[in-house]
């Protein structure tokens, strides 16, 4: 079952989340690619439309985690508070030794419910403001997006959420999704799972990469600048963030929807500054690394989704964590394949001269 999460050609460049081409699947909103994910199949209407209610009705959090979340340092990484406060929120979960599928699938509804919301509440309160209580009559993406600034998003913008997060969604055994796994194998519970999860797509090298491209953006400032940025880059033997994949050795099949979707938000918004920013990034980086040395190095899903972020004024500091509330879903459906499996995942260490 554990192949059937997720196909990846990385030659082809083409993704399936359980048998579906994710050009089909971006379409469809977010609930019912957690549904997907988690559950196997597509949902009919009906089961689309309780799950929707469930996962709507588990948004808001309690008391207590706002207070540890006003308890958190102000300046740090959005990651940072969420590893802490999905760490903290999972004592108050009733089922959260009940390790029979429904009580686990409780907990999941649960998890993906509450980390958009511990996401905009931190944001928000490290930025002086107060926490904007979740609108369950809205879609994830639009809802994120309305917790996080307080205003209800445009519709162009509430799509764009909605497909980030889909987009996000599911990568078969990268390395937050594998570190998941591992503590799901030893049966350890649903949220210890997550966490595991949360702390390794933190990596630079990992969901890191999204905050750093648009870092990138804002040092080589505009398109003039950016061949000489990555000539300087390349001379130096360094990684430019956004590009490169251990699996795809062609153009990643999400960055090409990034890629169009940023080119939407763009010209939505009479700006193409950052689009174009970012092009010329591209285009110096396949002459030069793909034309002349023959490197697979394409963007990868982290570089037009940092544009994105630009466009709708997202900060750096929260582009990874809005990353795991896509990836939630992901995890989640491997963990529950893990514990079907109920076997401990126990690599031997000249395993790692292969990584
Ligand atoms: N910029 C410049 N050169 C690169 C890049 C890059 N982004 N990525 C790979 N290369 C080059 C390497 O320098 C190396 O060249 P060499 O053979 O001359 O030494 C060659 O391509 C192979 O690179 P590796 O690092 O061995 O490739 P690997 O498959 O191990 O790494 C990784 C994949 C980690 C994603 C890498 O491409 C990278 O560090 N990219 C930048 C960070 C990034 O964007 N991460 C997000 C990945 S997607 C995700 O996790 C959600």
């Amino acid at each position: 079952m554990s192949k059937n999460i997720c196909f990846i050609d990385g030659l082809e460049g083409i993704l399936k989340y359980r048998e579906i081409d994710i050009n089909q699947l971006v379409e469809l909103p977010y609930d019912a690619i957690s549904y997907l994910l988690i559950q196997g199949e597509l949902p009919a209407d009906q089961e689309l439309a309780e799950y929707s209610a469930r996962l709507h009705g588990e948004r808001e959090i309690n008391r207590e985690v706002m207070d540890v979340i006003r308890m958190c340092k102000l300046d740090i990484d959005a990651m940072e508070a969420l590893r802490t406060i999905v760490s903290f929120i999972s004592q108050f979960d009733p089922d959260l030794d009940d390790s029979s599928p429904e009580g686990n699938m409780r907990k999941a509804i649960r998890l993906i419910a509450k980390i958009p919301t511990i996401v905009a509440a931190y944001y928000r309160v490290a930025n002086g403001k107060d926490p904007v209580p979740p609108d369950a009559s809205l879609s994830h993406g639009a809802n994120f997006l309305y917790m996080l600034k307080g205003r209800k998003p445009s519709e162009l913008e509430a799509e764009v959420m909605e497909k980030d997060f889909i987009l996000s969604a599911e990568h078969e055994l990268n390395a937050s999704t594998f570190s998941s796994r591992v503590t799901a194998s030893t049966l350890s519970d649903l949220y210890s799972a997550v966490v595991s999860g949360l702390c390794t797509l933190k990596g630079p090298l990992h969901g890191g990469a999204r905050a750093e491209v648009m870092t990138m953006l804002e040092e080589i400032g505009n398109p003039g600048n950016a061949e000489k940025y990555v000539l300087e880059k390349i001379g130096n033997r360094d990684k430019i963030m956004g590009f490169g994949h251990r699996v795809y050795k062609t153009y990643d099949p999400r960055g090409t929807i990034f890629k169009q979707l940023s080119r939407q938000l763009a010209e939505a918004k009479g700006d193409m500054h950052w689009y174009d920013t970012a092009e010329a990034i591209e285009n110096t980086v396949v002459r030069e690394l793909v034309e002349k040395k023959g490197k697979p190095i394409y963007p990868n899903v982290d570089f037009y989704s940092g544009v994105i972020y630009k466009y709708m004024d997202i900060p750096p500091q929260l582009a990874t964590a809005i990353f795991a509330i896509g990836r939630v879903s992901g995890w989640i459906a491997h963990c529950f394949d893990q514990y079907e499996k109920k076997k401990i995942i126990r690599p031997r260490a000249f395993m790692l001269d292969e990584c």
